[in-house]
């Protein structure tokens, strides 16, 4: 687990009523984090010192907890090296019942039977939590504003399909998906997304996710490199992880995808990447560097996976065209999701595969993941056939540009130079630059205080250097709401970057006063 994960869940928790002492909350809840596998064993816990910081408490008040878990022996010291979750817990010799009553830090923890082993692709997966309770708060990257989205026609239209529903639609359906939605979604990429694609070659899967997590199974075996983007999407990484592939973690610039020298030496089986807006930095990749890859692609004999997750939203300039538009080789596999244009929960998204793929993708996906939602799938199709899909783009691109521009205006008043605010102009996030040296975990903890969910941008990188900055969401944060709550979040990275500084003192006044 992160630092910061753990933190940010003991502030939540320490913020609650309790008449117990802090260290023997810190003790509980530390100890229900163990015993629920939310941290699981062989976890290095923060050091007192840093804990003590995030949670603005006293470092005895830290050690005098730490010291009775290792005292009962869920934790143990490794001399030079911190404290780690013990590899061996008491509970798993002792009856469930003498467990700690605290509720855990995770709204819906695992219960999950003991002795517990999993494998250990099972441990290296779980050994990050999602923390999605943090997902839908102000600033946090990634939800979409669904209170926009016309549920008069939605609901209209799912209800229609749920209340009477074809048979046909009951069952799993046509593997592949819905076909009306299929045709709705084939046309809307060619003319939006200059897509080279029919209907035929269109999946319908529950994610994005999933349509990584099906092509890593189909297109590579274990131990094959895939190429991915650092810093880059933790959801694709999971998925190609999850089916034991070699992750090379390739650096980023403002071209997009930056492969060093050694790099282009290797020969990766798969090449992972977000061009229209690279996630999270949000550079777009260069007409050069989309050649020099599907050139390269072409020689090693490489497969790409084009997510292009949320470029429906761009405020300047026009687009340019999706790597697969570009593709004469038929070697990229183009990606991309309803959860951004629709509502995160809505899980549906689409895979656009060459066409010599398209009859043993079909099968993969049927066999694999036993698809079906087809209701939903026929409400959606007729949503977009009905034109609500398009009016809703519509609207969501104004209010989130003006949105995007209230939040840059607001950062560069306050911070000006100290900081370097990314230019993407498509999508619902924003990264905040740091100076070297900053602790973005820490900034991020801070707003976590103050109820903003950013994410410290060093936490996105898999390996090497780890440029400091925060990634911030401002698609679901009101209008209205934008400029105070970025004024209260320039005034923490302020602070931060310059305690003693009169602008700093100015701006926190200016803040507290909103
Ligand atoms: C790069 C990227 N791709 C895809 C998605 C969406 O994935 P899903 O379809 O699972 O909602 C996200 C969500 O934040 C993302 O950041």
């Amino acid at each position: 687990m992160r630092a910061l994960a753990l933190s940010e869940l003991l502030l939540i928790e320490l913020a609650k009523p309790s008449e117990l002492s802090l260290n023997r909350r810190i003790y509980d809840l530390v100890r229900a984090a163990i015993q629920d596998d939310v941290l699981v064993p062989g976890t290095r816990l923060p050091s007192s010192r840093d804990l003590a910081r995030d949670l603005n408490v006293s470092r005895n008040t830290v050690v005098s907890a730490i010291d009775q878990l290792l005292a009962e022996g869920y934790v143990a010291a490794r001399v030079g090296s911190g404290t780690y979750v013990a590899t061996r817990l008491p509970e798993r010799d002792v009856a469930r019942s003498t467990r700690s009553a605290v509720t855990v830090l995770r709204p819906n923890p695992p219960q999950l039977a003991i002795p517990r082993r999993l494998s250990r692709r099972g441990l290296r997966l779980t050994e990050l939590a999602g923390w999605n309770h943090l997902e839908v708060q102000p600033f946090a990257p990634g939800p979409a504003d669904y209170t926009t989205l016309q549920f008069r026609h939605w609901n209209r239209l799912l209800k229609k399909y749920v209340n009477d529903p074809d048979p046909a639609l009951l069952d799993c359906g046509d593997p592949g998906g819905y076909p009306p939605l299929r045709e709705a979604v084939a046309r809307y990429l060619r003319v939006s997304r200059s897509v080279n694609v029919v209907a035929e070659q269109v999946l319908i899967t529950s994610s994005t996710q999933q349509s990584v997590d099906l092509c890593a199974r189909l297109l590579a075996d274990p131990g094959d490199t895939v190429w991915i983007e650092n810093p880059g999407y933790w959801g694709a990484q999971r998925a190609l992880d999850a089916a034991d592939l070699q992750l090379r973690a390739i650096a980023v610039d403002s071209d997009g995808i930056a492969p060093s020298e050694e790099d282009w030496n290797t020969s990766p089986r798969m090449i992972y990447l977000t061009p229209s807006n690279q996630y999270p930095t949000g550079a777009v990749m260069s007409l050069d560097r989309r050649r020099r890859i599907l050139d390269f692609a072409a020689e090693r004999n490489a497969w790409i996976l084009e997510d292009d997750y949320d470029s429906e939203f761009r405020y300047e300039g026009r687009p340019l065209p999706s790597l697969q538009g570009m593709d004469m080789q038929q070697q990229v596999l183009y990606l991309g999701t309803f959860s951004k244009v629709m509502y995160q929960g809505v899980r549906l998204a689409y895979l656009v595969v060459p066409i010599d793929l398209v009859e043993r993708f079909r099968i993969g996906l049927y066999d694999l993941f036993r698809p079906g939602q087809l209701t939903m799938q026929a409400a959606l199709a007729a949503f977009i056939d009905e034109g609500h899909f398009e009016v809703n783009l519509r609207r969501m691109r104004v209010i989130y540009g003006e949105r995007r521009a209230l939040l840059r205006a607001t950062l560069s008043r306050i911070l000006g130079s100290r900081v370097e605010l990314s230019r993407s102009n498509a999508g619902m996030t924003l990264v905040i630059h740091l100076p070297e040296g900053c602790d973005d975990g820490a900034i991020a903890t801070l707003a976590a205080r103050a109820n903003l969910t950013v994410r410290a941008l060093s936490n996105y990188y898999l390996t090497g250097a780890r440029s400091p900055g925060l990634v911030v969401g401002f698609a679901y944060v009101s209008t209205p709401d934008i400029t105070p709550y970025a004024q209260i979040l320039a005034r923490i990275i302020l602070e931060q970057l310059e305690p003693e500084s009169p602008s700093a003192r100015a701006a926190a006044g200016l803040a507290t006063t909103i």
